[in-house]
């Protein structure tokens, strides 16, 4: 199909390369972006420059290539600060392990990492690595404190690994991918939330059963954070009303940090109305009828006395049935099993419009890991999503939110 000519008419992209053998790909990308009308200032890092030459990408960009952070001519030209914001976006890619480090960690060292430090513009990331480089635990926090940050992601994808031979996870997304990423960033989607107000609720709840136990579940949290964030980067007045976690709140973000399911539900009321609802958290079905006031202690041969439960509101059926019920309320199922026909069952019941169904049994690794595999339940049948990365499933969400609320 012939591109749009005018998709990213009038746009200025800086395109920073750093030094991963997926630099090649990087020639094909200024190719697109250019086609499409988009204005690509290049900057290579000293990596970038052994794989790709800055004759090849400043042929192909049609303009100077910068590479150094020292350069007089830059300086008194361009300058490092007006590039890092003389534009409408800064897209990395690729985006190596060592690039994104840095970012991580705020460090400043050549052009590109000044630039990503110094822009107030968004930056959106193409990670390629080595499978095993992708997956290391340094990568996977860097990653993380980047998405926490605000920095935008696409891919990798999984697949045969151009140097190695090696398969997995880390191949750079392909130009067109990235082109349609950056279309959605500045053309599709600007803002479209703007004016919008939503509440995320996150993480497990804790309900106490003395001043020093309670009944937990293993939510961590980083799913509706990640929604509570990709809602936001659409422009929308976000209140999370997060329980118990360990992570970070998100950048741009009303939090209010909660203990139990009543709190959570009186902070979800206090925030209504809303035009969205996305009820993520894990809230405990029952607490303890009756919390002790001290440590209930253990005596010598005598039995453990039994908990007594009750049950906890439900929060969901509460939104959903509101007076202030807002145009679109979402929810979470945990199941462990028949995961679409309980979503269904659940969609019904607390009157939501769609139900995220997910399979938690432990095989999954999904409670407390990183990637997610949903299935969206809604009144017009339900669609299977492809395993993805939490704020991936985040980001198709938002999308979907921003495009039911636009018609
Ligand atoms: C042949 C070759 C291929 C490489 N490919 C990658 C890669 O795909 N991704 C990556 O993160 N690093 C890769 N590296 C390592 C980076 O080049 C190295 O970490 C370098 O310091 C990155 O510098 P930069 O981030 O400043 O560009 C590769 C190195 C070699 C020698």
């Amino acid at each position: 199909m012939i591109p749009n000519e005018t998709t990213l008419a009038g746009k200025r992209i800086l395109l920073i390369i750093s030094g991963g053998i997926a630099a090649y790909k990087s020639l094909d990308l200024i190719r697109r972006l250019r086609e499409r009308g988009a204005e690509v200032r290049p900057v290579m890092t000293a990596g970038a420059q052994q794989f790709v030459t800055p004759l090849a990408v400043g042929a192909l960009s049609a303009s100077h290539v910068f590479t150094d952070l020292f350069s007089r001519e830059d300086e008194q030209d361009v300058g490092h600060i007006r590039l890092a914001r003389d534009c409408n976006l800064v897209v990395v890619a690729p985006a190596t392990a060592d690039l994104m480090a840095k970012m991580a960690h705020g460090h400043a060292d050549d052009l590109a990492s000044t630039v990503l430090l110094a822009t107030d513009r968004p930056v959106l990331a193409a990670p390629a690595m080595n499978p095993r480089m992708w997956m290391h635990p340094a990568t996977r926090r860097n990653r993380a404190t980047l998405a926490g940050d605000g920095i935008f992601f696409v891919g990798p994808a999984a697949g045969e690994m151009a140097e190695s031979g090696e398969a997995g996870e880390g191949r750079m997304a392909e130009p067109l991918e990235i082109v349609a990423a950056i279309e959605r960033l500045l053309v599709r989607e600007e803002r479209p939330l703007a004016g919008r107000k939503a509440i995320v609720t996150s993480g497990p709840t804790h309900e106490p059963i003395d001043p020093v136990r309670y009944i937990a579940n293993r939510s961590s949290g980083k799913q509706g954070h990640a929604i509570a964030a990709a809602l936001a980067r659409l422009g929308a007045e976000v209140t999370l009303v997060s329980g118990p976690v360990t992570i970070p709140n998100p950048v741009g973000v009303r939090v209010v940090h909660v203990e139990r399911a009543e709190e959570m539900r009186d902070a979800v009321l206090a925030a209504l109305p809303a035009d969205i609802a996305v009820m993520v958290a894990a809230v405990a079905d029952w607490r303890v009828a009756a919390t002790a006031g001290n440590k209930i202690k253990k005596r010598p041969g005598e039995a453990p006395q039994p908990l007594l439960l009750a049950e906890n509101p439900d929060i969901l059926k509460t939104v959903g049935h509101h007076a202030s019920r807002p145009k679109l309320v979402i929810g979470f199922a945990a199941e462990t099993e028949n995961v679409a026909d309980n979503g269904r069952t659940k969609l019904e019941r607390k009157g939501a419009d769609y139900i995220l169904a997910n399979d938690v049994s432990p095989s999954t690794g999904i409670m407390g890991g990183e990637r997610n595999t949903v299935k969206l339940v809604g009144r017009d049948g339900t669609e299977d999503w492809p395993e993805m990365g939490k704020d991936e499933v985040a980001e198709r969400l938002a999308a979907l939110i921003a495009a039911r609320l636009s018609v």
